[in-house]
């Protein structure tokens, strides 16, 4: 007999296949990137790395039929190593990198690594407040990086801006050693271009080398797609990423860097922002992780081999679309969004003033109809992380799934219904109870939508 884990795994794909998917971090993966991910790859000790020569003038038939010298601590990697290099190479294409380390577990580990190749502890590191959008892994005082560096945050403005004279001001005031541009909850595109500026400034005074890193996880598939700036053309030495959201890979991170690459062996001569390449490697390996999850690198190689094709450009482009059709058809049914609408994927609803409702009850109410998606603070929240007064939403599932600007309108209409539906109820208690039969309706209007547009690994 099968073990119960395949039986709740099968009920997963049915709630997976009824409902829709409406985190903006979250994607469906392709049959083929499912696959790698299932391979025998995962029975194989790999720690260290391949050869790293020729992986930016590429042939991908070379680099699948070259088996190098590596830099590896086991024997039997001839297979590993030339899926390791394919994925290198193909993130380079796809984000005009000079080097690329594909082994970060996931997006925090990415970053945690790139913090330590080249800050010491007690630096300064500048980054969006997380009340603003940042993420966890950008100084939350709950994580370890927090605890051996000195995040100093800075804000949005009043329009939902990156704060760059905020940005200036503080990397005058302090002596910082990285600038740090991401977030989880953004909807402008940033202006790397000033960012650039404002590290010259920097350097100038405190008379050093700044290291400029990108976080980009929320935002890298429409990166690569080039439907969005990308941070490593306009000057910014590192750029991490998680692997499975807009880029719709496996659950992981990526590391891509500008600079000379050298060996991962050797001890690296001068820390300088050209030899980042070789700092994060050494940080990705032995510096914070062991043996690299080598059938994720391989689903890694396949999700961009999948983004360097045209169809990939057509569907980020359609995520953005999407986005923009949904919020529009939202602020029209009456929610108050952050920043007035978004440039990228991402939306962020202030509930509270729009429907007197708090992010927590609604998320609630809104899964009870299959449609997901997560609470989230807005800036200057009152209910802090554990009750905010906003949700967060975004198009990059449903947008997998085929759905275009109709769909977009249903999923605003439906939107509006439920929040109509709390504003009446005021607790979840009242309105499982008192309106099961409005939310049966509902429920079965997206549960017949999510069948028109199946999920497609499934
Ligand atoms: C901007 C940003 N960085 C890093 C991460 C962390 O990624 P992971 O959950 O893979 O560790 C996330 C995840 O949501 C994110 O949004």
């Amino acid at each position: 007999m099968k073990d119960i884990v395949f039986d709740l795994i099968n009920e997963e794909k049915a709630r997976q296949t009824d409902g829709l998917e409406l985190i903006p971090s979250e994607n469906y993966v392709s049959k083929d990137v499912l696959e790698a991910m299932g391979s025998v790859l995962t029975n194989k000790y790999s720690e260290g790395y391949p050869n790293f020569e020729g992986l930016t003038s590429w042939s991908e038939a070379k680099i699948a039929k070259e088996i190098l010298p590596n830099y590896r601590y086991y024997g039997g990697q001839p297979n590993v190593d030339r899926i390791e290099r394919l994925a290198i190479a193909r993130a380079c294409k796809l984000f005009n990198a000079d080097h690329a380390n594909v082994q970060p577990h996931s997006g925090a580990n990415a970053n945690e690594a790139v913090y330590f190749a080249w800050c010491e502890p007690g630096d300064n590191i500048l980054a969006m407040n997380l009340g603003h959008g940042g993420h966890l892994t950008h100084g939350s005082p709950v994580t370890r990086s927090a605890k051996i560096y000195n995040f100093i945050p800075y804000g949005t403005t009043k329009e939902g801006d990156l704060d760059y004279d905020e940005i200036e001001k503080l990397a005058l005031e302090n002596d910082v050693k990285l600038i740090l541009i991401g977030y989880s909850a953004f909807m402008k595109i940033p202006d790397f271009e000033r960012v650039v500026k404002i590290r010259e400034k920097a350097e100038k005074k405190w008379k050093h080398e700044i290291l400029l890193m990108a976080d980009m996880a929320h935002v890298a598939g429409l990166i690569a797609a080039k439907v969005h700036p990308n941070p490593l053309d306009y000057g910014f030495n590192v750029m991490t990423t998680t692997t499975h959201k807009t880029l719709r890979g496996p659950r992981g991170g990526l590391i891509l860097t500008k600079g000379t690459v050298g060996s991962p062996l050797k001890k690296v001569k001068e820390k300088t922002l050209e030899n980042i390449p070789t700092l994060v490697d050494k940080a990705v390996f032995p510096g914070t992780q062991g043996g690299p999850l080598e059938h994720i690198i391989a689903a890694k190689a396949v999700s961009f081999g999948e983004a360097l094709k045209p169809a990939f450009k057509t569907y980020a482009k359609q995520i953005v679309t999407n986005a923009k059709a949904l919020a529009s058809r939202l602020i029209e049914n009456g929610f108050l969004l952050q920043g007035g609408g978004t440039d990228n994927h991402l939306i962020l609803i202030n509930v509270k003033t729009s429907y007197n409702i708090t992010g927590k009850f609604y998320e609630k109410a809104l899964d009870l109809v299959g449609l997901t998606l997560n609470a989230n603070a807005l800036p200057g929240d009152t209910g802090g992380a554990f009750n905010p007064n906003g949700v967060r939403l975004g198009t990059p599932a449903i947008t997998t799934r085929g759905m275009k600007k109709p769909e977009m309108g249903k999923i605003a209409d439906w939107m509006k219904q439920v929040a109509l539906l709390c504003q009446k109820a005021e607790t979840i208690e009242v309105l499982e109870k008192d309106y099961s039969e409005e939310l049966a309706v509902i429920r079965d209007e997206v549960k017949n939508l999510s069948h028109d547009f199946p999920v497609p690994s499934i």
